[in-house]
C-alpha cells in the first residue's frame, strides 16, 4: 500500500469540531496539565531517580544530524510502512500505556478510533480500564496486545486467549519491568497514580480535583472507575490499580525468557519483546523466536543509568541484521525524531508520552492532531534529504556521534579488562 500522508488539514482533522491547539509536543504537555489532576499528569512525566535518563531520551536526538541533499524534488512522498506483515499507513505506533481510561475517560475504544483512522498500529496494554472488546469493537488497523504476566498463571493465559479470541493481531511482552526504581518527583504531589487505588485515596487528593474541575466532573461521570477489567482474580473480583500498583512493587509482573515456551504454546502469531536495550539480548531474541524487538527503556521509569534506546539502537540493528523487526521508543517529540530513529534502521517507532498528553488534554482528535503534526516535519524532512519514502531511509541519511557505533564488551571481554 502506498499511502501519501497530507500535510495538516485543520478540515479534516477537526470533522465539524475546532482543532486541538496542538502544534507539537510542548502544546499536548500543557493541555494535559492544564486538565490532570497534578498527582495524574506526574504519573505520565515521571521517570526513575534523578530523571537522568529520562532527559537524555529526549536530549539524545539532539546528537543525531541530517545529511541534507540538495536540489532533489519527487512527485510524491509516502510515509506507509509495514509491521509484521500489516500495510500501514504510518510508522509511528501507539506505545502500550496502562490506566488510560483515568487519563481520558473515553480511554482505550478512543484510542482504537484514532489508530484507526490513522492507519497506525494500535499497541493496547493489558492493564486497561475497558474490557478488550470495546476496544476492538473500534478497530480499523491491527492492534497488537501488550502482556504483563500480572496476577500469575492463569490469569496470564485468560488474557492471552481473550487477546487471540478478540483478534489482536500481535502479542507484545513487555519484559524489562523487573523491578521499578519509583519516582520521586512527584512525593510533593502525593503518591503516583494513588488517585486511583480507591475513593478514600482519591478524596485526599481533593484540592487538585476541585481545581482540575473538568477533568474530576469527567470521571464522576464515568463512575469513578479504578479497576483494571483484564485482570480477574481468584474470588472473581476484577483487579482495581491499586492491586496492579502493588502486583509491580513485587517484581514478578513480566515475562522470562524461561516463560517463552509456555506463552509460545499459548498464543498463535506474531510475538514481539519490548525492553531491549543490549546486543546480546537482541540476539537471543532471535534464537528466541521473536519476529520484532522493541528498543526500549520503559519510558525511563525503570532503572535510572539505563542507556537510552537510540543511542544502542545502531548496534542493536547491525547485531540482527534482516533476522527479525525492530522498533524504537523512548524520547521521540517530533517527526524529525522518528525519521532519524528510522534511518538508524529501526522499521517502525512507538511513541508513548506524546499521544497520551494529546488524549489526556484533548481527547481523540488531540491524538490524530499530534501525528498529524509529527507527519507534517517527517514530510518536511524527508524532502531535505531527497528522499520520497520513509523505507528508502539509511544512515547515509544522518551522522551519527562516534561513540555510539563502539562494539559493546561481551562479559568475557568485560572480565578480561577486571
Ligand atoms: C503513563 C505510562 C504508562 C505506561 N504503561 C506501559 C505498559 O502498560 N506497558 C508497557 O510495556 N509500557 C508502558 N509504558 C512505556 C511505553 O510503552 C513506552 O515504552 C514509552 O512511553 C516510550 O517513551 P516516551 O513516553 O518517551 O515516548 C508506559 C509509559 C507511560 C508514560
Amino acid at each position: 500500500m502506498r499511502t501519501a500522508i497530507l500535510t495538516p488539514s485543520a478540515r479534516k482533522m477537526g470533522q465539524g469540531r475546532s482543532v486541538p491547539a496542538i502544534n507539537g509536543f510542548a502544546d499536548a504537555e500543557r493541555l494535559a496539565r492544564r486538565r490532570l489532576p497534578k498527582a495524574l499528569f506526574d504519573s505520565i512525566a515521571s521517570g526513575a531517580g534523578q530523571e537522568l535518563t529520562l532527559r537524555r531520551n529526549v536530549e539524545a536526538f539532539g546528537d543525531v544530524e541530517f545529511r541534507p541533499r540538495a536540489a532533489i524534488r519527487h512527485s510524491s512522498y509516502d510515509l506507509s510502512s509495514r509491521i509484521l506483515g500489516h500495510d500501514v499507513a504510518t510508522p509511528i505506533m501507539i506505545a502500550p500505556t496502562g490506566s488510560n481510561r483515568m487519563f481520558r475517560q473515553e480511554g482505550e475504544p478512543a484510542l482504537a478510533t484514532a489508530a484507526g483512522k490513522l492507519g497506525a498500529v494500535y499497541v493496547t496494554s493489558c492493564l486497561t480500564g475497558y474490557p478488550l472488546a470495546d476496544t476492538m469493537a473500534q478497530a480499523q488497523a491491527p492492534v497488537f496486545f501488550n502482556l504483563y504476566t500480572i496476577g500469575g498463571r492463569a490469569v496470564t493465559e485468560a488474557m492471552i486467549d481473550a487477546a487471540q479470541r478478540a483478534g489482536c493481531e500481535a502479542l507484545v511482552l513487555t519484559m524489562d519491568m523487573m523491578a521499578t526504581h519509583g519516582v520521586e518527583k512527584p512525593q510533593a504531589a502525593g503518591d503516583r497514580s494513588a488517585i486511583g487505588r480507591n475513593l478514600a485515596t482519591a478524596l485526599s487528593y481533593m484540592p487538585q480535583l476541585v481545581t482540575k474541575l473538568g477533568w474530576t466532573l469527567d470521571f464522576m461521570r464515568d463512575g469513578m472507575r479504578f479497576d483494571c477489567p483484564m485482570w480477574v482474580k481468584p474470588d472473581g473480583k476484577v483487579a482495581s490499580f491499586g492491586d496492579v500498583i502493588q502486583a509491580f512493587g513485587g517484581g514478578d509482573t513480566c515475562a522470562t525468557w524461561d516463560d517463552l515456551p509456555w506463552i509460545r504454546g499459548r498464543w498463535q502469531g506474531p510475538i514481539v519483546m519490548k525492553g531491549v536495550l543490549r546486543a546480546d539480548d537482541a540476539r537471543r531474541a532471535v534464537d528466541a523466536g521473536f519476529d520484532a524487538i522493541v528498543v526500549s527503556n520503559h519510558a525511563a521509569r525503570n532503572v535510572d543509568g539505563s542507556p537510552v534506546p537510540i543511542s544502542v539502537l545502531p548496534g542493536i540493528v547491525d547485531a540482527v541484521g534482516q533476522d527479525l523487526e525492530v522498533y524504537v521508543d523512548g524520547g521521540i517529540r517530533r517527526g524529525s525524531d522518528v525519521i532519524k530513529a528510522l534511518a538508524i534502521g529501526a522499521r517502525a517507532v512507538l511513541i508513548g508520552r506524546a499521544y497520551l498528553y494529546a488524549f489526556a488534554g484533548a481527547g481523540e482528535p488531540g491524538v490524530r492532531r499530534i501525528f498529524e503534526v509529527f507527519h507534517a516535519e517527517m514530510l518536511a524532512t524527508l524532502r531535505s534529504l531527497g528522499r520520497a519514502s520513509v523505507r528508502e531511509l539509511d544512515r547515509t541519511d544522518i551522522a551519527l556521534p562516534g561513540r555510539w557505533r563502539t562494539e559493546e564488551p561481551t562479559s568475557k571481554s568485560a572480565k578480561e579488562r577486571i
